[in-house]
């Protein structure tokens, strides 16, 4: 797929199945996530890769978390369920430097490029997803199960795999002209 095409064009995709990304595919995603911007040359992130019994284990945490929390059944459901609508999550955590010149927040939307640049990489190679975050990644359960010390954050669920659905209209790139001026 032509790069601009990709940019202005995409969408993302929240019904996948497998397969999944894998060998040079999943590698060039994740040499992707390694090249975004990244002030300082910090690498302020890790990606965890969750495939088959790594699902099923994500899936058991956020099980036992909603428990834990007191959910209802509804809602033990949906936490469990929820990393299992789709064949791979690539769990992106900001994994902040200390740097006497690159703040906490530059540090995170570095991080944030790197989910975009993924998703980006699995569209270019005929795969897609979508990013997701939602409550779960400020939950003390999972940020201990991901290892995220104070200072990290759980960026993205990116959730990767083939699409199920096509895109059935013709995109068309939304209207810049409100969000643009010239200073
Ligand atoms: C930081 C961030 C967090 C997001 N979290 C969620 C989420 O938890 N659930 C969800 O359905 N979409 C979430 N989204 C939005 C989707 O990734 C996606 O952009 C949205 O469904 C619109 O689709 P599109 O990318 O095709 O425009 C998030 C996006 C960003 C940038």
């Amino acid at each position: 797929m032509d790069a601009l095409d990709l940019l202005v064009n995409r969408r993302s995709a929240s019904r996948l199945a497998a397969p999944a990304p894998s060998g040079k595919v999943l590698q060039n995603i994740i040499n992707a996530g390694m090249r975004a911007p990244d002030h300082g040359a910090l690498q302020p992130w890790r990606f965890v890769i969750a495939e088959n019994d790594g699902l099923v284990r994500f899936s058991e945490l956020l099980r036992a978390a909603a428990i834990n929390d007191g959910a209802d059944e509804k809602a033990i459901e949906k936490a469990t369920q929820a990393p299992l609508r789709a064949p791979q999550i690539i769990t992106v955590i900001a994994a902040y430097k200390e740097s006497p010149k690159v703040p906490q927040w530059e540090q995170m939307l570095s991080a944030g490029c790197a989910v975009q640049a993924m998703q980006m990489a699995a569209l270019a190679q005929g795969f897609n997803g979508i990013w997701r975050t939602g409550a779960w990644t400020e939950h003390a359960d999972v940020r201990q199960a991901f290892k995220c010390g104070p200072n990290d954050r759980i960026v993205g669920f990116l959730y990767l795999g083939t699409p199920q659905l096509k895109s059935s209209t013709q995109i068309i790139p939304a209207d810049s002209s409100s969000f643009v001026s010239y200073f």
